[in-house]
């Protein structure tokens, strides 16, 4: 039996998610072989290649694709690096995986897979929710008419600031300033969540708010520092129209310090999904009510294969798609098409609170372009 390729994967940014995520986990998916790491700051790319057992570790996009032989770039960099460092890799012929947002704006985006495509490349883009044995099982149970006609949808995705729990060894200062922000790293959570239910949306409406305009860094090695965060909004209430009379919300930001409320739910003439979250589980799990018409029963119950505990699965897997997607060739669960429309709806949501309307968005993603497998 022929070995399975490994595909030879380098990590740039050696911070905290890909610290507690993809260094750990990275040995759990099939076809990947970690061979280097790369941050500007040097201690942090020498320490996490050191960890993970390597030789190899770089302090720059530049330098890594000049030295280093690999297939594969994740991207887990701060926000406004990931356009750069994205476009670069897609040129010198490497697949790409991206933290989110892949860029702030529709046309950056576009600009990377148009690129990719140039290239015969494969890129994906966080978050992985998508692949969830949750999601996908609402999506099938939506698909067999379980709750009948989905009119609504409910979603909240929050926490109290990256500077609340999350230990981390760098200064969380640069999440509020513009070009990241609450928005962008943690509405598009919540944005990912509801359009692989409901699909795309046709339409934007919010109520956004700079809540806490100053804040104390909680945890980490920067612990008691003042940060100034009134640049942008850190608390949205996001409305989105789904076309044939279906509406969905979503909350989000840097303003949740805990909730009980269900991380989503959806709303249909027989019955609702809902997405429970127990108390110190950030993974879903579904609880479903039925109520169609002349069955005689009702009542809350629970999907038969979610009793058992959701299949092992972890942020990694996002790596997964992308190989299952290059030696497939099919389009990856985590598609660029899916990646863009949410980037659409966060480039409109500033226009909707700046003219106080509700907004059209202008992309669109189908099962074509964005494996649903
Ligand atoms: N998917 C999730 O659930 C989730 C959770 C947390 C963070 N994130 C995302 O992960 C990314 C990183 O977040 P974090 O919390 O690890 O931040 P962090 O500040 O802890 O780490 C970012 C790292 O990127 C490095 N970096 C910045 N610019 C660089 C460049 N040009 N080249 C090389 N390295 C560079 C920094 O030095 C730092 O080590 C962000 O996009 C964030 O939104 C995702």
């Amino acid at each position: 039996m022929s070995e399975q390729k490994k595909w030879k994967v380098a990590i740039i940014g050696c911070g905290s998610f890909a610290g507690h995520q993809y260094l750990p986990d990275i040995v759990k998916v099939k076809g990947a072989q970690l061979v280097a790491t790369c941050d500007i700051q040097p201690e942090r790319a020498k320490a996490y290649a050191e960890r993970a057992g390597i030789g190899q570790w770089y302090t720059s996009i530049d330098e890594l694709l000049a030295k280093c032989d690999f297939d594969i770039l994740m991207d887990a960099t701060s926000i406004p690096a990931h356009h750069e460092i994205n476009m670069k890799a897609l040129a010198a012929g490497k697949h790409v995986f991206t933290q989110k947002p892949a860029a702030p704006t529709v046309e950056l985006v576009t600009r990377q897979m148009a690129l990719a495509e140039k290239m015969h490349l494969k890129m994906n883009a966080a978050p992985v929710h998508a692949m969830r044995h949750s999601n996908r099982k609402a999506r099938q149970m939506i698909r067999d008419g379980v709750i009948g006609k989905v009119t609504t949808i409910r979603c909240q995705v929050a926490h109290g600031g990256p500077e609340y729990f999350q230990y981390r060894e760098n200064d969380p200062s640069w999440f509020y300033e513009p070009g990241s922000g609450a928005l962008y790293d943690m509405g598009v959570h919540g944005l990912h969540y509801v359009t692989d239910i409901m699909g795309p949306a046709k339409a934007v409406g919010v109520m956004a708010a700079c809540s806490l305009p100053q804040r104390t860094v909680r945890t980490g090695a920067f612990d008691g520092k003042r940060i100034q965060s009134d640049l942008l909004p850190d608390n949205y209430i996001i409305t989105l129209d789904f076309g044939n009379g279906a509406i969905g919300e979503v909350y989000t930001g840097f303003c949740q310090r805990a909730t009980k409320m269900p991380t989503m739910e959806v709303y249909g003439d027989w019955g609702t999904i809902s997405f429970v979250s127990d108390p110190g589980e950030v993974r879903p799990h579904l609880e479903v009510y039925y109520d169609k018409p002349g069955n005689g029963i009702a009542g809350w119950m629970r999907p038969r294969d979610l009793l058992e505990r959701e299949k092992p699965y972890c942020d990694t897997f996002c790596l997964q798609d992308l190989i299952d997607s290059i030696e497939k060739d099919r389009p990856p669960v985590l598609s660029m098409a899916r990646h863009r429309h949410i980037v659409d709806i966060m480039e409109t949501i500033p226009k909707a609170i700046e003219s106080g309307k509700v907004l059209p968005l202008h992309t669109s993603f189908s099962e074509e372009d964005t494996c649903r497998e």
